[in-house]
């Protein structure tokens, strides 16, 4: 064992790389389960493309192993890192390196032959068939439920492969339980958790400097590595506030509504509710249908219940469709995407929810809003802002459709006349209340 561990040291030492205190209890342990839930920066991805590269090139006939993501860009990050090292430092090696289909073919130590795939989580087709000598994710705790269990764990049985899941902390789902089993609980698996600033290299006031930005529970669980139970979650009571029932149109209601039209893949969702208690009355979701036929449905929804007002997110691509629903009569106002104009919207709508004070419909009424809005959450990007959104492979268009709704809501009970201003930009107090900055 001792040699082993004295080979890849001596591996590293020749690739530049000098594992920290933290990284190097990682490459140490010989756990076929490990797991590493630390905070942003620790060096997780260089670790894990370090490990998975020094399992490529150990001794053996054949080996093969993947590098898996809940996308195809989250599994570049480890997949371009054990690249760029091949390209670096063993040239000499490379059999095959094509990056369309994110495989490296290597010859190994012992002139056998070595292959690392790049594989997406959120396409678990390409997750079927072979089996492994070894497996890395990244950001292991956002994968949907459910793929490390029926999709990821089972290629490794056959050749009782090793799996290294590292990620920040989220939540308590799958990931939570793997890192319980890792301490003390489960002789198969190791884990850690260390915060970011145990990465020696690290700015220490920079970090602190995070700290004062973002929110408390977003620092604690991406900084501190905690596991915190909707530490992420933007909105608060989605569950007490579903108690509400959809309901046909009434005289002499003002309604508002909220559009958000498809993109690429996602789904166009009209939410409408009475303006006085922002209580929903009818929401509709549909894709791949023809504009016009969108156009119509909206039209005669928005009709039915009093020519409701809506905003509709007429950023980009949404620009014609909205001159178009203006064309057919509806009664709509532009809202534009900038960082800030959704900050606002999301804002908004977060502070109904914190206070209790809308209604949305049961969750058997609308099982993918609830959802929606129970994921969508808060995260730090590459460049450290905080961000909302929903998670990867996740859609957010029940959550702007509603955001939109309330935006126009409100506009209806303080402003009326203002209403073809709801794209302004004005410093929301609910920021404050909220504690968020972007
Ligand atoms: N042992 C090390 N020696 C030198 N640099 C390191 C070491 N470990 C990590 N780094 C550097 O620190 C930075 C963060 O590392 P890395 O991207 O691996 O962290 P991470 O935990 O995956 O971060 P994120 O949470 O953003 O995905 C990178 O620039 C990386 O090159
Ligand atoms: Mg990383």
């Amino acid at each position: 064992m001792t040699r082993l561990i004295l080979d890849k040291k001596a591996f590293f030492h020749d690739l530049d790389y000098e594992p920290h205190p933290g990284q190097l209890e990682v490459h140490s342990s010989r756990h076929p389960r490990r797991i590493v839930a630390c905070g942003v920066r620790w060096g997780k991805t260089l670790c894990a493309a370090m490990e998975g590269l020094a399992a490529a090139m150990a001794p053996r006939d054949r080996s093969i192993g993947w590098v898996a993501a809940p996308t195809y860009d989250l599994a570049d990050r480890v997949f371009r890192e054990i690249q760029l090292l091949v390209q670096r430092h063993l040239a000499h090696r490379i059999i095959t390196m094509r990056d369309s289909e994110r495989k490296i073919v290597l010859r190994n130590m012992a002139g056998g032959i070595s292959e690392i795939r790049g594989k997406s989580a959120d396409n678990p087709v390409s997750l079927l068939g072979e089996g492994l000598d070894w497996l890395i994710v990244d950001e292991a705790s956002r994968l949907k439920p459910g793929i490390w269990q029926s999709h990821l764990s089972q290629r490794l049985i056959d050749k009782k492969g090793w799996a290294l899941l590292i990620s920040t902390p989220k939540g308590k789902g799958y990931f939570h339980e793997l890192f319980k089993r890792g301490q003390g609980k489960d002789p198969a698996y190791k884990s850690w958790n260390y915060p970011s600033w145990t990465n020696p290299i690290l700015d220490r006031e920079l970090i602190e400097r995070e700290r004062a930005r973002v929110p408390e529970r977003v620092f604690l669980q991406e900084y501190g590595a905690e596991f915190i139970e909707g530490s992420g979650a933007v909105f608060r009571n989605v569950r007490e506030c579903a108690i509400g029932r959809l309901s046909e149109p009434q005289s002499n209601v003002i309604y508002a509504g909220g559009l958000d039209l498809a993109k690429t893949e996602d789904y166009t969702v009209l939410v409408i509710m009475d303006s006085r208690d922002r209580r929903i009355v009818h929401v509709d979701r549909f894709h791949r249908l023809d504009w016009a036929i969108q156009v119509a449905r909206v039209q005669s929804a928005t009709a039915r219940f009093n020519n409701a007002r809506i905003c509709v997110d007429s950023t980009g691509s949404g620009e014609p469709v909205y001159e178009s629903l203006r064309a057919a009569g509806v009664n709509a106002a532009p809202y534009q995407f900038t960082q800030r104009s959704k900050a606002d919207l999301i804002n908004n709508l977060a502070l109904l929810f914190e206070e209790k004070d809308l209604i949305i419909p049961e969750p058997r009424l609308w099982p993918e809003g609830i959802d929606e809005l129970e994921a969508f959450e808060y995260s730090v990007t590459d460049a450290g802002n905080v961000r909302t959104g929903a998670p990867f492979g996740m859609h957010d268009d029940c959550v702007i459709g509603l955001a939109l709704a309330a935006w126009a809501a409100k506009k209806n009970r303080v402003v009326q006349c203002q209403f073809a201003d709801v794209g302004s930009t004005v410093e929301s107090p609910m920021r404050k209340s909220l504690g968020l900055r972007f």
